[in-house]
């Protein structure tokens, strides 16, 4: 199901950093925020478990988050998405799943996978800036759920309506929370009228 993130702060700072003229530390650094303005929403429904809570007065209720979480971003534009999480999310664990899309036939081609053993007890929360065709996202899904992953969520800065239509007919179970949602994709498979290669833009590799 979408859920899109919609705040006026967010949208300011994506209307800054969509600009090409934005330098890669500067986005960088808006991209971070937004991350982290995401994070109430993006966890909001997270299950809790009563537990003791002592002040310095008397002993009463509290909450804590019942599953651990760990966060998955999607090498290489998902790094420049985690460090907003960690900064509400520290206690996370993060995983780390390396897909690069094959820039003629846009098919994911997976090239690492490193995840804590507890796949299966925890909240996954995949971070991806971009979800365009969508088989980027399919794919972790599809990785995750196979090394064990049981409750998975995704969550991305600019959705083209092709990717969520691809996402959501493959894994209908799936939140996904985005900042935007953009119009379409072109014939290059670049969300329009999107932000251009997160990746590059994150990391200065712009040709
Ligand atoms: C970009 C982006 C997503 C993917 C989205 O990554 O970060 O992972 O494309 O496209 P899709 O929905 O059509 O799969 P890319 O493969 O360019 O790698 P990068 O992050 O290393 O730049
Ligand atoms: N990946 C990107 O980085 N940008 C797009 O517009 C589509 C996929």
């Amino acid at each position: 199901m979408l859920h899109p993130v919609e705040h006026p702060l967010i949208a300011e700072e994506l209307t800054k950093l969509r600009d090409p003229a934005c330098p890669s530390p500067e986005f960088r650094q808006r991209v971070r925020r937004i991350a982290s303005m995401m994070v109430p929403a993006v966890t909001a429904n997270l299950e809790t478990t009563i537990v003791p809570c002592n002040t310095p007065l008397e002993l009463t209720a509290g909450l804590k988050v019942t599953r651990g979480i760990i966060l998955v971003p999607i090498l290489r534009a998902g790094l420049g998405f985690l460090d907003g999480f960690l900064d509400l999310l520290p206690q996370a664990s993060v995983a780390h799943i390396g897909l690069a899309r094959n820039e003629q036939t846009l098919v994911p081609e997976p090239y690492y996978l490193k995840h804590p053993p507890e796949l299966g007890e925890c909240e996954i929360i995949i971070l991806d800036p971009m979800l365009a065709t969508g088989g980027s996202a399919i794919e972790a899904v599809r990785s995750l759920r196979e090394a064990g992953a049981r409750h998975l969520r995704f969550a991305c800065l600019v959705a083209a309506p092709e990717g969520i239509f691809a996402l959501e007919q493959a894994y209908p179970e799936i939140a996904i929370y985005t900042a935007c949602l953009d119009r379409c994709l072109n014939s290059s498979g670049y969300i329009l009228p999107g932000l251009g290669d997160a990746g590059d833009r994150l990391f200065g590799t712009c040709r």
